[in-house]
């Protein structure tokens, strides 16, 4: 795999002792903030990761020039000196962490040379996997059953002892219970991770927020600040949490076996008993292949989850053969921690632009260096409106955090302030529009900016995407890119000049062959019959979208009708409030709206609310199939793409399964769709196979 340059790496063309020793201090500062600081991370976790990996490289390739003490080699950080500290028995360490299949599968293959293991007891090895919780470690004491001393990690050999502090989180207990007084006698030392439930870290910065006070940025921080409070009522009143996930026991351990299993799945058994919590999304699987499964279903199920992980987890079940295998200098072999995706990367911020939408609204977006982030690449993102750019200080030049989680439409957090060259200018909303030149427009009060020329290209070209995007009348073939065409070309004026075209005009324009003239044709020639909801989207109005215009399609018998009731009895249809009527009778008092509607009529586009059932426009060759398109077709929007399936009766799901069909895949596709597919044995089909599937319902 090619490793991105690092915004953090020094220069590559230092030499290697001044890139290592500046690298050392990098990762240092960051540790610090990480580990000690409440208001936590300055850089996203993947970035420090990544800063780490490179020192970790570059002492690998350098050996003469590595040290004990780089952090490279030491986990976490010192203690900070606010709590007395605690020096650990054993010393608590790290997880080494594979990012892909190869890689536990790779750690799977040394597991097996170290263990000298032929491949049929190999495929026969237990595996514990869990969940990787995004909390601070703990070590908790147990002295005769109670509870001793609580400290944190620190730098694996010394932490804080923050007793008084886990003493009053609920889930922790205080005695053991399960076991009869003589059973616990002597020490028990139990590990796991103490984290903030999303419940509890939404509430405590909606408190922060009715306070005044800074939020927390995730709940990783908002737990260790939590936990390093000076006064444990505050850390009492913050609802912190607990998972359990290691039993180290005396050498005189509990009578009635425990100190002498070998199972670690029989130590979390006992971990249970005695009362404490363990994940109940631990699992015991066989064979290195099962643990990746683990992971791959964990990580499409970690938003579900009322509490915040960033990987999972597998450990070899049979405790004896963890002496065998040893540890690094600062991670065991017999564990793994595979993690998932980061969903915060920083990047430059290279350019803010605006884009003009088909109300006139100028939105401010960003372009940024296209970074992998939440399992895609993100090259843009909105910025919304220009306070959110003013309040959050987006500058161009800066470095940025960026933010994608799941599904959700990505963002860009803020900028990295240390990060920021000086004499960065601040970013001035632009007082003219870039596509017409018209004075952009802000109404006092409004945090919206408009470009106020109807006529504006841009608008036009979104207004007439719009009419023909999927909610309104649902014409493939017609984005952003092809309407900006035939506006271009002279072709249509606006979206009522659709049903004008004829296909030897199309084909004479550049990308349309005889075959996709013609079916765009028969495309907009079907538009004609659908329902009044399509219609009422597709003419834009404003504040009218699918769900209004159910409401008015319900109620009213064709467009002539919604043009005529008037104000009061628009109003008085459910979820159509004044705002909304008023807005729907100005769109059709103004002569031009009026002219276009009628522009529709004679193109015979229907306006009754029963023109009876949807015909379907194209032989259904993808009934009952799932095709998953990932990367960027040269012909094909993606949305466009998706469509073009579900014209033919398919399903164009987001993410890759078992009941999938085919993986369309453009250029840069999504890593783990393709492994998961490759897994799957699925057909991965290239544009024109894709094209041919669409034509025929054929795979190669
Ligand atoms: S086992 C010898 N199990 O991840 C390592 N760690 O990156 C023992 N973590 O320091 C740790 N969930 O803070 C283990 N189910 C889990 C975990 C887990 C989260 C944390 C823990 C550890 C870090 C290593």
């Amino acid at each position: 795999m090619t490793k991105e340059p690092h915004p953090f790496s020094p220069d590559e063309s230092l030499a290697p002792a001044e890139r290592i020793s500046l690298l050392r201090e990098t990762v240092r500062h960051y540790a610090e903030k990480y580990y000690n600081d409440p208001s936590g991370s300055e850089i996203p976790d993947a970035d420090y990761d990544g800063l780490v990996d490179d020192l970790t490289r570059l002492e690998e390739q350098h050996p003469e020039l590595a040290t004990i003490d780089s952090p490279a080699v030491s986990v976490g950080a010192p203690p900070s000196g606010l709590f007395p500290p605690a020096r650990h028995r054993v010393a608590m360490m790290s997880l080494d962490k594979a990012v892909s299949l190869d890689e536990i599968l790779a750690w799977g293959n040394r597991t097996q040379r170290l263990l000298d293991l032929d491949a049929e007891s190999f495929d026969g090895l237990s595996f514990v996997c869990e969940p990787k919780i995004d909390g601070l470690s703990i070590s908790l004491s147990y002295h005769n059953g109670r509870l001793v001393r609580a400290a944190t990690r620190g730098d694996g050999y010394v932490g804080e002892d923050v007793t008084a502090n886990v003493a009053t989180i609920g889930s922790v207990p205080k005695h053991l219970g399960g076991a009869g007084d003589g059973e616990l006698a002597g020490e028990i030392e139990i590990r796991g991770e103490v984290y903030l439930p999303l419940a509890a870290f939404e509430e405590l910065n909606a408190r922060q927020a009715a306070n005044g006070m800074k939020l927390f940025s995730n709940p990783r921080n908002a737990a260790a600040g939590s936990l390093r409070q000076r006064d444990p009522e505050v850390t009492a009143g913050r609802g912190l949490s607990i998972w359990a996930y290691q039993l180290l026991l005396g050498s005189d351990g509990p009578s009635g076996n425990p100190g002498r299993t070998t199972r670690h799945s029989d130590l979390l058994e006992i971990l249970r008993r005695l009362g404490l919590p363990v994940n109940p999304e631990t699992r015991l699987v066989k064979g290195v292949q099962a643990v990746y499964e683990f992971c791959t279903e964990l990580q499409g199920r970690r938003y579900s989850l009322d509490y915040e992980i960033d990987g999972a987890v597998a450990k070899i079940d049979d405790v004896s053969l963890y002496g065998r295998l040893g540890s690094t200098s600062h991670a065991p072999r017999w564990a793994i921690a595979y993690k998932f995706p980061p969903e915060e990367r920083s990047t430059l911020l290279e350019q803010i632009l605006v884009s003009i939408g088909r109300t006139g609204r100028v939105t401010p977006f960003a372009k940024l260096v296209p970074v992998r982030v939440g399992g895609s690449t993100v090259a843009l993102a909105s910025l919304h409106n220009e306070d959110q750019v003013a309040s959050k200080d987006l500058r161009p030049g800066d470095t940025v955090v960026v933010r994608k989680a799941g599904d959700v439409i990505p963002e860009v957090v803020g900028p990295i302030l240390s990060a920021r060259p000086e004499g960065l200018p601040t970013w001035r909303f632009p007082s003219r529009c870039p596509a017409c030149g018209s004075a952009l427009v802000r109404l006092q009060g409004e945090s919206d900016t408009y470009c106020l020329n109807s006529e504006c290209t841009a608008q036009r070209v979104q207004r007439a995407a719009h009419f023909a995007s999927r909610a309104a009348m649902d014409i493939e073939g017609l984005g952003e890119q092809r309407v900006t065409q035939l506006l271009d070309s002279g072709l249509i004026r606006d979206a009522a000049d659709y049903y004008a075209l004829r296909a030897e005009q199309l084909e004479a324009l550049d990308g349309f062959g005889a075959v996709s003239a013609r079916n765009m044709v028969a495309a907009i020639e079907s538009s004609r019959r659908r329902p009044l909801v399509n219609l009422l989207v597709a003419l834009g109005i404003r504040h009218v979208g699918s769900t209004v215009a159910s409401s008015l399609a319900a109620r009213f018998f064709d467009l002539d009708e919604v043009m005529e009731v008037g104000e009061d009895a628009l109003g008085a249809v459910e979820g159509v409030g004044p705002v909304i009527a008023s807005s729907i009778a100005r769109f059709f008092s103004l002569p031009e709206n009026r002219a276009f509607v009628e522009r529709l009529r004679s193109a015979g586009v229907s306006f009754g609310a029963r023109s009876g059932p949807e015909v379907p426009r194209v032989p259904q060759v993808l009934a009952g199939r799932s095709v998953v398109v990932t990367g960027t077709l040269s012909r094909w929007s993606r949305d466009e793409a998706e469509r073009a399936v579900v014209a033919r009766g398919g399903r164009a799901p987001g993410s890759v399964s078992a009941r999938t069909t085919a993986v369309v895949a453009g250029a840069g596709p999504g890593a783990a769709k393709i492994t998961r597919a490759v897994e799957l044995g699925l057909p991965i089909l290239d544009e024109e196979a894709f094209e041919r599937l669409l034509d025929t319902g054929e795979l190669p």
